[in-house]
């Protein structure tokens, strides 16, 4: 019997706007996925921006191409909607570097602290913290506790000693980093600056601090974006994952973005080894499967609620 082989042309952005409309669905998108998911998303922001947006949403389904833990915000937020995440294995490296039970004992220990705990880990570590913060949101839920209130800050302890150093106040931190954010190489990122002696350093907080150090701003995704439109400057070193240099392009088409470069010559460090494991194949393919879902056990989900909305009501 003759075999019948079928392929099928098609393509991938009409398909994927025609599921939009079918499932009324909304993109969301943070600006580390590949360029071509950031334009057809329907918005592209920092994880704070995408918690909102998330929150205020009123499609039906939820399609969030970013990593594990921003779409558990998501669902968090909305438990009566279908959340679908292309790549389920999306994760982080500060989400893994922070499972519940050390993080509980590490509560435990320190029983009089507040846990303000960084958007970045699972709904399991936020379950068990009272406020969630984002690089965007930190310093200004930071300055609105008391002052005489002991502060526990996970899981970045790049992000929590920026943050002890632009607060003035001591917190106990948990060791965890970012394999993105702690590859870049100083060395080099200094003779960037010897080479392009008006181009200006701007890095995310997740940085190490001989990084943040050279910096002339730092900021989240958003806040790094809207500075590159706003300053006067024509060149800008990017310290945090090479994604957010498309919406910088597109924002600021005559200014040029070189890339901060990793210590190590023959990886693409800088770059989300995750965030990348979404592509427009895989959009696709979740959004006309409906599947992979993100499913949650309605007593985490609850307890992790809690500690989110004080962020959206402290930020
Ligand atoms: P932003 O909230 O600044 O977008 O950061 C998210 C993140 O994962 C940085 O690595
Ligand atoms: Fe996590 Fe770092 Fe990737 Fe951000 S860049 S999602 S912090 S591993």
């Amino acid at each position: 019997m003759e075999l019948i082989k079928k392929e099928i042309e098609i393509n991938l952005e009409d398909e994927i706007l025609k599921l939009k409309k079918e499932l009324n669905a909304v993109i969301l998108a943070h600006y580390y996925q590949e360029s071509e998911i950031q334009d057809i998303a329907d918005f592209v922001g920092d994880s704070l921006e995408l918690a909102k947006k998330a929150k205020s949403t009123s499609a039906d389904v939820i399609v969030f191409a970013g990593v594990h833990f921003m779409a558990e915000t998501a669902k968090i937020l909305n438990p009566e909607k279908l959340v679908l995440l292309p790549d389920l294995d999306a994760g982080c490296s500060l989400a893994e570097g922070c499972p519940k039970e050390e993080f509980k004992s590490f509560r435990e220990k320190h029983p009089d602290h507040l846990a303000i705990t960084y958007i970045n880990c699972s709904a399991n570590v936020k379950a068990l913290s009272d406020i969630i913060c984002t690089s965007s949101s930190a310093e200004k839920i930071i300055n609105k506790i008391p002052l005489d209130q002991k502060i526990l800050f996970s899981p970045d302890r790049n992000l929590g000693k920026y943050l002890i150093k632009k607060t003035g106040r001591e917190m106990l931190l948990w060791d965890g980093s970012c394999i993105v954010h702690e590859t870049f190489s100083e060395r080099k990122i200094i003779d960037l600056k010897i080479k392009y002696p008006d181009a200006k350093l701007i890095s995310h907080p997740e940085c190490e601090e001989p990084i943040l150090m050279h910096s002339d701003f730092i900021g989240s995704t958003s806040k790094l974006l809207s500075f590159v439109q706003e300053d006067s400057s024509l060149q800008f070193i990017v310290a945090t994952e090479t994604g957010i240099i498309h919406q910088m392009k597109k924002a600021a088409p005559e200014k040029e973005f070189i890339p901060a470069p990793p210590e190590d010559d023959t990886c693409s460090c800088n770059e989300c080894p995750f965030m990348k494991m979404n592509t427009l194949e895989k959009l696709y393919l979740c959004m006309k499967n409906k599947y992979p879902e993100i499913v949650m056990d309605e007593k985490i989900r609850k307890k992790a609620l809690l500690p989110i909305e004080r962020m959206l009501e402290m930020s």
